[in-house]
């Protein structure tokens, strides 16, 4: 397939439009229009992911924006990992937060996927951010507190530099933890300069109030566990609605139906030819 064929550029016809008024304060155009998919912790059906290397795969694939995580090294340093140990994705054992940023980057995290990413180094929020600007890419970027860490300092400590490096129209903050994302908005009052996304699992039933004191811009769950009717009441108060880990376009299809703007997909080359022509 031609990355032509699945480019999500803001002006491609797959991308999501959305201009219902509502409460979210964004109105943005058609030229800010999201993405219909987002290569999650970059393409990690390829490529190890929250990796520099997953974030290349993801842009060779022809996608334009990508889903990552990010937490505070001992030293506080910001780094691209989704996991509270370097266990699962690194020669390593213990917790990341426990790690000094010499230590982290001494750990192999490409071996654990496969042979042909061994070397491959813990990214910093730095790297990852000079990156996706130089490949012109849209951020996800997930604030992802570890139990005992202090959400105030993972935003300060992470958002400034990613709204410096990145324009809005290509930065979203997105986090389960309100008290990040608060904080965040603490540092970034003007909701048209920093575009928030709140989390969830099941999207819980005070979303809308949470959304509105957040000054989101958009409104993250689990796509499993959507409804239909949630689904159209975040779209009808003017929020982007975004998913979670969607890995199967079969299953997925009656979603857009419902109003999705974008599916964040460990692999989103399976979703080509199988987006909505117009929703
Ligand atoms: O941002 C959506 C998704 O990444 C949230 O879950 O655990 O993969 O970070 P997780
Ligand atoms: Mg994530």
């Amino acid at each position: 397939m031609s990355a032509s064929s699945i480019d999500a550029s803001e002006t491609s016809p797959l991308s999501s439009s959305v201009s219902s008024p509502g409460a979210s304060s964004l109105s943005p155009s058609a030229t800010e229009a999201l993405p219909r998919l987002m290569a999650h912790r970059g393409l990690s059906a390829s490529a190890p992911e929250n990796t520099l290397a997953a974030v290349r795969a993801a842009h060779e694939a022809g996608f334009t924006w990508v889903e990552l995580d990010v937490q505070l090294l001992a030293d506080g340093a910001p780094v691209i990992w989704h996991d509270a140990t370097v266990k699962r994705c690194s020669n390593g054992h213990g917790r990341l937060a426990k790690l000094s940023l010499a230590e982290a980057r001494r750990l192999d995290v490409g071996t654990w996927f496969d042979a042909s990413f061994a070397g491959e180094r813990m990214a910093t929020l730095d790297e990852m951010l000079a990156l996706i600007d130089t490949l012109g890419m849209g951020l996800n970027l997930e604030l992802k507190l570890a139990r005992g860490r202090d959400p105030a300092a993972l935003a300060e400590a992470t958002v400034p530099r990613a709204m410096a490096m990145l324009p809005a129209t290509r930065l979203i903050v997105s986090s389960f933890s309100r008290s990040a994302l608060k904080a965040a908005r603490g540092l970034e009052p003007d909701p048209t300069r920093l575009r928030l996304g709140r989390l969830y699992d099941k999207i819980a039933k005070g979303w809308e109030t949470e959304a509105r004191s957040l000054e989101a811009f958009s409104v993250h769950g689990d796509w499993t566990r959507l409804t239909e009717a949630r689904a159209r009441a975040i779209k009808a108060a003017g929020y982007r609605l975004i998913c979670y880990t969607a890995n199967d376009p079969e299953a997925f299809a009656p979603l857009w139906q419902w109003g999705v703007d974008a599916a964040i997909s460990d692999d989103p080359r399976r979703f080509c030819g199988r987006l909505p022509d117009a929703v």
